[in-house]
């Protein structure tokens, strides 16, 4: 698609203002991934969200960073996860980076992603057929033209959860989709596992929703997901799309009885709004038979990141 003059003339003086819109992080191997108790972990993942994609050299290098800080480890991290808004205007371009990357990886590390806003607004079709049809070349499966699904890893249920239409910056869920969704928790939850639910909008209310974003939540069938989710028992919900760093804002507990937790991940490709703005900022989940831990960590610097709201840790009931 030819990009009109004046836009490119925007993005130039853009760039001029914005000097670390085009830096390339550059990753410290000093500081691997540890996990607190190695000999007893059964699953981990790195989660990021929000990578906004563009179609540039130095996005590709700055995502790859990821890979390669989990991989350089000898604490073996099972899968990255990414909570939406994949490429930033949903185009041919940006996705070829980004699956590049992804592919390159796909024997190392299992590689689930879900659609955001920016993947849903302007070309849905295109968009969800690309990310559709990765996702099934990545992981082996068959999703039947569906942008939502469950995989297993480690015998731990991860339920991928996605709009299905662009509406705007919100989500639509089908009625299918939500009765997907609690058949799917019924079966993963039912011997006190934990079970990792991932979408791109949170909750209404949560992640300090409506204040921080006016029209940041799930949209028209919020309170039908969510009551499903709360449910069940030992559910953590991860999302992105708010870009609030690592804050106040990142833990929501959604149901205290039933163990039901909402993780706001921080956006990976800029600065974010609120506490440690930092950009490749997410978290590394360790799961153990009687506890869940996610740790804060930047994936583009290749360190842990330590202060407040940088540790979460969930005893299972
Ligand atoms: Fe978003």
């Amino acid at each position: 698609m030819a990009v009109p003059f004046f836009v490119e003339k925007y993005v130039k003086q853009f760039k001029a203002m914005n000097p670390k819109y085009d830096t390339v992080y550059e990753l410290s191997y000093d500081e691997p991934v540890v996990f607190e108790n190695r000999d007893n972990i059964l699953l981990s993942f790195a989660v990021i969200a929000d990578t906004h994609l563009p179609d540039r050299e130095s996005a590709e290098k700055n995502l790859e960073n990821a890979f390669l800080d989990v991989l350089s480890s000898q604490d073996k991290t099972d899968a990255l996860l990414l909570a939406g808004d994949i490429a930033d205007y949903g185009l041919k371009g940006e996705y070829e980076r980004f699956f590049r990357v992804f592919r390159k990886y796909k024997d190392k590390l299992r590689l689930l992603v879900t659609m955001g806003n920016h993947d849903a607004r302007f070309f849905y079709r295109t968009a969800s057929k690309c990310v559709i049809e990765n996702t099934e070349n990545l992981l082996g499966i068959n999703l039947d033209s569906k942008p939502y699904f469950t995989y297993d890893i480690n015998g731990f249920s991860f339920i991928v959860i996605c709009t299905e239409k662009a509406v705007l910056e919100k989500a639509y869920i089908s009625p299918e989709q939500i009765n997907f969704l609690n058949k799917e928790l019924e079966k993963a939850t039912k011997d006190g596992k934990p079970c990792f639910v991932m979408c791109h909008q949170p909750f209404a209310n949560t992640h300090g929703l409506p204040e921080v974003w006016k029209t940041g939540d799930m949209g028209e069938q919020n309170d039908e997901v969510r009551a499903v989710m709360e449910k069940h028992k030992n559910v953590f919900f991860i999302n992105g799309h708010l870009h609030g760093g690592v804050c106040n804002y990142v833990e929501e507990v959604l149901n205290k009885e039933n163990n039901v937790i909402s993780l706001s991940i921080p956006g990976y490709r800029k600065e974010n709004n609120f506490g440690i703005t930092d950009a490749g900022v997410g978290y590394i989940c360790e799961v153990y038979s009687d506890k869940v831990l996610f740790r804060a960590r930047n994936f583009l610097t290749g360190k842990y990141v330590y202060g407040d709201y940088t540790r979460f840790e969930y005893d299972l009931i």
